[in-house]
């Protein structure tokens, strides 16, 4: 694997199953892990809010012998103009990872090229890596195969759609998308995308038969100001039963959380039996304990 892990477009099939395997391997270890990261320090750099993330990789750091510092980017030297290249080279004479959340899939690029440790993508606008891998890692523990799948996306084309879209094109698996004119994802990522995705505009299209549904929040973090535009555009983009009708009968119900119920997905359907978002929840600290093993022992 590179140095980083900035999306999961530069992983491949095996690397992305011994990322999984292995975090399902430490899953049954629970508290009796080997404490390698011993001595370790992450850094943990968060422009947007996040409880999921932040928790889930401060107590895998925890849990593998490290220890973290969470910093928050409004009260470091950068949101007084230093450059990102200087932080990324400074902080690298100190720790010996970095998680980054923040808006543009930029700066997180610029973080990877300027610091000699490796640069963690906790969620930008474009991508959210290790959400989409303790995701698949969720399905895996489920229903095992990751390839002879049908996946349904509903609602927003956003940085999640995107990762699912990544993890299509690796996988193989068949992944639907159903999106409002407009809200449809990132044309870039859909380009020399393999046959196996589609983007539809009926949300029962895209559920017909899936084995899993996915939605997600119908405004993320930096949507702000457009609520009542988004709320309109996605009103018939709701996963309710209705929707869930279409799919499997053992459909799984994930959402990366947090979810407004009865907006993107009824409560009925998020509360209900064939969901597995809190699962899905758990899964990101054992997951970003299987990669920090990797990316920060490997080095
Ligand atoms: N799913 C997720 O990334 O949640 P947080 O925003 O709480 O980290
Ligand atoms: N799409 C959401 C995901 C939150 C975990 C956002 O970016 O706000």
């Amino acid at each position: 694997m590179e140095k980083d892990l900035l999306s999961i477009k530069n992983l491949n099939k095996e690397d992305i199953l011994s990322l999984i395997d292995r975090a399902i391997e430490l899953k049954k270890q629970a508290r009796k892990v080997n404490k390698v990261l011993t001595g370790y320090s992450l850094g943990l750099i968060f422009e947007k809010a996040s409880t999921r993330t932040r928790v889930s990789f401060e107590t895998a750091m925890f849990r593998l012998g490290g220890q973290t510092i969470f910093l928050s980017s409004s009260d470091m030297q950068i949101a007084r103009g230093e450059t990102v290249a200087d932080t990324a080279r400074v902080l690298s004479r100190y720790l010996d990872g970095l998680v980054v959340r923040t808006y543009s899939q930029d700066l997180v690029e610029e973080m990877a090229q300027y610091s000699a440790i490796p640069i963690i993508n906790g969620l930008t606008d474009l991508y959210h890596p290790c959400q989409i891998l303790s995701d698949l890692m969720t399905i895996r523990e489920k229903i095992d195969s990751l390839e002879d799948m049908k996946v349904a996306w509903i609602g927003d084309g956003n940085n999640m759609a995107n990762s699912w879209i990544n993890a299509a094109n690796i996988l193989g698996f068949e992944l639907v998308l159903a999106c409002p004119e407009g809200y449809q994802p990132d044309s870039g990522i859909m380009k020399g995308s393999s046959h196996n995705i589609k983007v539809v505009l009926d949300p029962k299209e895209a559920a017909y038969g899936a084995d899993a549904i996915n939605t997600d929040v119908w405004y993320s973090m930096g949507d702000e100001g457009q609520e009542a535009d988004r709320k309109d555009a996605f009103q018939s983009y709701q996963v309710n039963q209705d929707v869930v009708d279409a799919a499997s009968k053992d459909v799984l119900i994930m959402h990366c959380l947090p979810v407004h119920r009865d907006e993107e997905i009824s409560a009925g359907v998020i509360d209900g039996p064939n969901s597995i978002v809190f699962d899905q929840a758990e899964n990101k600290m054992h997951l970003h304990m299987s990669v920090l093993e990797k990316l920060l022992l490997d080095r």
